[in-house]
């Protein structure tokens, strides 16, 4: 067993670390504030390969590995959940299913400008009334000769109004269920597409979170993902690679608040000492890098899984529960160690306590997870 990193995984931590803090760190507070979104800082993710790491140089990636992926989701997400998000779903939920399953027409019309960055991606399974419960689709795909016709609505969908190109999961046999519905690649000037109100959110408020309406969208055949009544089972093998980013994602809020508190801890003095000389500080932040560590040995070995071409959708389900439940631990000691000023913004944890929240419940919920984690324990 290794765990030393290589120089190569070594020098894209740096460079995401580095490309936070110059290029993200700036305008965080106000973008959160504002809820605006990152656009010229995710131009430049795209410009430095970030959008496409695991993609074939082939098709415009950078062709890295899962270990340096987290590594660069755990540096960017230190400083801001917004971005790393957009990093999130355009790699792993858009690039990867499309690399892996597209044909290679789509890959050369779709696969190449996400994964140079030149658009962004959205990926749609969540509706109204089918999230945890996803085989509940209300969308339909209409089989109608060469094209499908696509009416519905999707909820609560990253990128919904910046991303270009969106994976949309419907409906085309209801009476088959699960193997009923299709994965379609839709355009966003194709007619018939709407652009519903952007949320107002706890956290990551810099992501661009709309619902999208389909009415009578004519997309053709060609734009299917994999043989008809795949889009299910397409669906699932994708987020459990996505689980692996938003594990890591969770796994940097927390380090980044743990950093912070640690910091913080050196510089206020209470009692007459720095409060990092009070055993009641020093158990908090034993327990943050406790179980900081535990989260990112989980989230490089799913990494690790995902490179040796294992199953990894037990181990991306463990790291997601736990990073994102030691994202929320993590995050809210980090604001009692600040005190009071760790309740306000110029502090950035109170932020970071924010945008933990949505790691226990995007790309499943915590209780999803243990779905997924007790079903493979007991079959
Ligand atoms: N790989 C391959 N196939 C899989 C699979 C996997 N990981 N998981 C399930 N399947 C297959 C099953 O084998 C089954 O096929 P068969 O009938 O041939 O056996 C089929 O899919 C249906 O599976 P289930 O019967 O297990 O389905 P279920 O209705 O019981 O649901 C669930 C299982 C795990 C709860 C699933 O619905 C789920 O993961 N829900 C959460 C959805 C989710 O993560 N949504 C996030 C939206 S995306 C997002 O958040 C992105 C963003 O913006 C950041």
């Amino acid at each position: 067993m290794d765990f030393q990193l290589t120089e190569e995984h070594l020098m894209i931590q740096k460079a995401a670390r580095d490309f936070a803090i110059n290029e993200l760190l700036p305008g965080v507070i106000e973008r959160d504030e504002h809820q605006k979104f990152p656009a010229e800082q995710v131009k430049k993710l795209g410009e430095l390969g970030f959008l496409g790491m695991m993609v074939s140089p082939k098709y415009g990636g950078a062709g890295l590995d899962a270990i340096s992926y987290v590594l660069a989701m755990e540096e960017i997400s230190k400083i801001d959940a917004s971005a790393s998000v957009v990093m999130s779903v355009n790699n792993s939920l858009v690039c990867w299913g499309l690399e892996t399953f597209g044909t290679e027409e789509q890959k050369q019309k779709y696969l190449v400008p996400l994964a140079t960055g030149q658009i962004i991606g959205a990926f749609m399974l969540s509706e109204p009334e089918a999230g945890s419960d996803a085989t509940s689709q209300r969308t339909t795909a209409e089989d109608r000769g060469d094209h499908y016709l696509l009416n519905g609505t999707k909820n609560w969908i990253t990128n919904g109004n910046s991303a270009s190109v969106y994976l949309v999961m419907a409906q085309t046999h209801p009476e088959k269920g699960s193997k009923g519905i299709n994965t379609l690649i839709v355009e966003k000037n194709m007619p018939g597409v709407t652009i519903g109100a952007k949320e107002n959110k706890l956290g990551i408020r810099g992501s661009d979170t709309h619902s999208v309406m389909f009415q009578d969208v004519k997309v053709p055949k060609e734009n299917r993902i994999g043989e008809d009544g795949f889009g299910f089972k397409f669906a699932m093998k994708t987020l459990a690679g996505g689980r692996i980013g938003i594990a890591s994602q969770a796994l940097g809020i927390a380090s980044g608040a743990y950093e912070l508190a640690l910091k913080y801890s050196r510089e206020r003095k209470a009692f007459g000492k720095e409060i990092s000389q009070h055993q009641a500080i020093q158990f908090k932040l034993a327990d943050m890098a406790t179980r900081i560590e535990a989260s990112r040995l989980l989230c490089l070995k799913a990494a690790w899984e995902k490179d040796h071409h294992l199953d990894y959708t037990l181990s991306s389900s463990m790291a997601k529960v736990f990073s994102s439940e030691t994202a929320m631990w993590v995050t809210t000691e980090a604001v009692q160690v600040h005190g009071g000023y760790g309740y306000v913004k110029e502090y950035h944890v109170e932020r970071l306590m924010r945008d933990a929240k949505i790691t226990q419940i995007y790309e499943g919920t915590s209780e999803v997870q243990r779905i997924v984690i007790s079903r493979s324990i007991l079959a």
